[in-house]
């Protein structure tokens, strides 16, 4: 069967069609994932069957497996997260309800992500992706030259001491989270705007829930240009949004885009598991 790439919005995301991940992807249908994930930055692929072995060999095809941080594995498997909110979890907060690339409070944050459904709520719970090459783009030149070279301090907001969601702030008890952990604080310098190594784009690399402020400016400082680069990041133009269904299962770059899972299915089951890609330091 031949491959099939059907792009879901002018901005970014394809849906890819004719492959089975339960399988070895052989050269040809590898390749093409591989230039359709550089192409469409984040893929999406519906009706698999994937044991957490399978899940973790299509990841792997991308780089080493990484370890989530701050959260809990599933059991037995360490590389594997359970993104889980019961039915009966209403009005909490959940696991990358903000716009964000994935743990940029890493020094070497997971070049990518890969979130496979198990158990879908009938509508809701879809995730939305922005392309960070396309808010590059659309930033005037002369905002382009201010941010050429500036680094920005991201910190393990959720995760830490300082920053992190009140104590009052209901959370999801089906996924264990690490809250108040002092290394979270731990502040980790990142360009603004990173070149990707492998397309050699430009891309806007500041998200709300990791970036603090940029290098040598205060918090106060930082705030309005940060706030007017988060907004501009999201315009609709430059995003897509995912409607999941049990099986469906979404790749993106955490180089090149943020992601947005929306918390609109209280009532609802949802069930993914997650894995991650090693990155390297972006430049
Ligand atoms: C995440 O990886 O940020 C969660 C995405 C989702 O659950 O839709």
């Amino acid at each position: 069967m031949s491959i099939e790439i059907r792009p879901v919005a002018g901005a970014l995301g394809a849906e890819i069609r004719g492959v089975d991940l339960s399988r070895p992807l052989g050269n040809s249908a590898s390749a093409a994932v591989h230039r359709a994930f550089h192409d469409h930055l984040v893929l999406f692929f519906r009706d698999q069957r994937l044991t957490p072995e399978q899940q973790m060999d299509f990841t792997r095809l991308f780089g080493p497996l990484a370890v989530t941080p701050f959260v809990k594995p599933m059991d037995g498997y360490p590389h594997i997260v359970k993104v889980l909110k019961e039915a009966a979890e209403r009005g909490i907060s959940t696991f990358g309800n903000s716009w964000h690339s994935d743990f940029t409070s890493e020094q070497e944050p997971p070049l990518g992500s890969v979130l496979y459904a198990l158990e879908t709520p009938e509508h809701g719970g879809d995730t939305m992706f922005a392309n960070m090459y396309a808010a590059y783009d659309a930033l005037s030149d002369g905002m382009k030259r201010m941010l050429e070279g500036v680094k920005a301090i991201h910190v393990g907001k959720p995760y830490g001491t300082k920053y992190g969601p009140p104590r009052t702030m209901k959370t999801s008890t089906s996924i264990e989270i690490a809250r108040n952990l002092p290394e979270a604080d731990r502040e980790v310098a990142h360009p603004v705007i990173r070149t990707h190594p492998a397309t050699g784009k430009k891309a806007l690399f500041v998200n709300p829930i990791y970036t603090l402020r940029f290098a040598d400016m205060t918090e106060e400082e930082s705030r309005p240009v940060l706030e007017h680069l988060y907004a501009h990041a999201v315009r609709p133009e430059f995003t897509c949004r995912f409607r999941w269904t049990k099986g469906a299962l979404a790749l993106w770059d955490n180089r090149c885009t943020l992601h947005y899972a929306v918390n609109d299915y209280d009532g609802r089951r949802r069930l993914m598991h997650r894995t991650m890609i090693e990155g390297d330091r972006p430049v």
